[in-house]
């Protein structure tokens, strides 16, 4: 569409700094013709100090309104474990139904990994978003004493499963290599695990074109590190997606370039583009934060919202300047954006 209106929630520590550089080269790859309006929604752990709340209703049925929201970092060390976390970020993918989150990645020119070898990394982790044992479906008994007993369920539904594998499914008959991993543990996590796998071979019958594949995830994360070539597409469940995807980012260059799209593919609420590194407090507001996967981030928002040509564009800049660093540059955050902004508007 002609115009594009953002919620921005820069949250804690380096999200801010991030988050700034990320709207910058937003503005400079759009064309002149449309038309982008921000709304910036103060939310994270300076709001929860001053007021007690994580996401009050009324934000919440505010942020609903937004073609999509691009989100910094949230989490800080003076608010305790979970709370943010849970009440802000969960809070988010949950209620707007982000059932895939969608985290790419690929090993760029010129970026460090610790693989010997070089190999092609370019795959795409389709984490399933609301379910899993992230449904704070659990308790303690007895909490603190000896005989503590905590549980975490992880909660799993055939529809919740199916639209995730078929969202999947779909990424991989839509890529040249056609092929999908279903990850799991159905060795030992035998009631999700068979639905999952059930789900993935029946739904797989409608995609005769696309190769499957079924690693355990204890297997997969061998193979990240040997033969992260032999990965097109993966789903897998919320938490294995989770612990996956910061490998994956550790393997292509770290977690200052991994970008992601919490997204409802359905259109009913707007979809939330984040990167995957946290706010990193050690050097929150000293300038050192690598925007690049916030800036990545932004471009996984343009392709959901259909502007295919400026998405790249971003994703042609972030390989031109990486292909450019060496070990000698050292830029400030301020800087980094600057050259992708110069870079996309040229
Ligand atoms: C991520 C983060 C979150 C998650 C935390 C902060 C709740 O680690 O986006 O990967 O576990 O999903
Ligand atoms: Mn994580």
């Amino acid at each position: 569409s002609r115009s594009i209106d953002l919620a921005v929630v820069p949250g804690d520590g380096i999200g801010k700094e991030v988050v700034a550089q990320g709207l910058k080269v937003l503005a400079a790859v759009l064309p002149q013709d449309v038309k982008l309006e921000t709304r910036e929604y103060d939310l994270g752990a300076q709001r929860w100090h001053r007021t007690g709340e994580t996401l009050p209703d009324a934000e919440l049925e505010s942020l609903k309104g937004h073609d999509a929201i691009l989100l910094g970092a949230i989490g800080d060390p003076s608010v305790p474990s979970g709370v943010l976390e849970r009440g802000l970020l969960l809070k988010l993918r949950f209620a707007f139904d982000h059932y895939v989150n969608l985290r790419p990645s690929k090993l760029f020119p010129n970026t460090a990994t610790p693989l010997a070898g070089r190999p092609d990394i370019d795959f795409v982790v389709v984490r399933e978003g609301t379910e899993g044992p992230y449904t704070g479906n659990g308790g303690s008994l007895r909490t603190g004493t000896e005989h503590e007993v905590a549980t975490e369920v992880s909660l799993n539904t055939a529809y919740g499963v199916e639209r995730v594998v078929r969202d999947a499914y779909a990424r991989a008959a839509a890529r040249p290599r056609k092929k999908l991993t279903l990850v799991h543990k159905n060795n030992v996590l035998v009631y999700a695990g068979h639905m999952w796998k059930n789900i993935f071979d029946r739904v797989g019958q409608e995609y005769p074109e696309v190769t499957t594949d079924y690693l355990h995830v204890d297997a997969a994360t061998i193979f990240f590190v040997t033969q992260p070539e032999r990965f097109d597409v993966i789903v897998t469940d919320n938490l294995f997606g989770d612990i996956l995807t910061d490998l994956a980012a550790a393997v292509t260059g770290g977690i200052g370039l991994a970008a992601s799209g919490n997204i409802n593919p359905t259109g009913a609420f707007p979809s939330m583009f984040e990167p995957v590194h946290g706010s990193a407090p050690d050097i929150a507001g000293a300038g050192k934060a690598d925007p690049t996967a916030t800036v990545l981030s932004v471009a996984l928002l343009l392709r959901h919202l259909g502007h295919e040509a400026e998405a790249v564009r971003i994703e042609d800049a972030v390989a031109a300047d990486l292909a450019e660093r060496t070990a000698e540059t050292v830029r400030t955050t301020d800087e980094i954006g600057d050259a992708l902004a110069v870079r996309v508007a040229s």
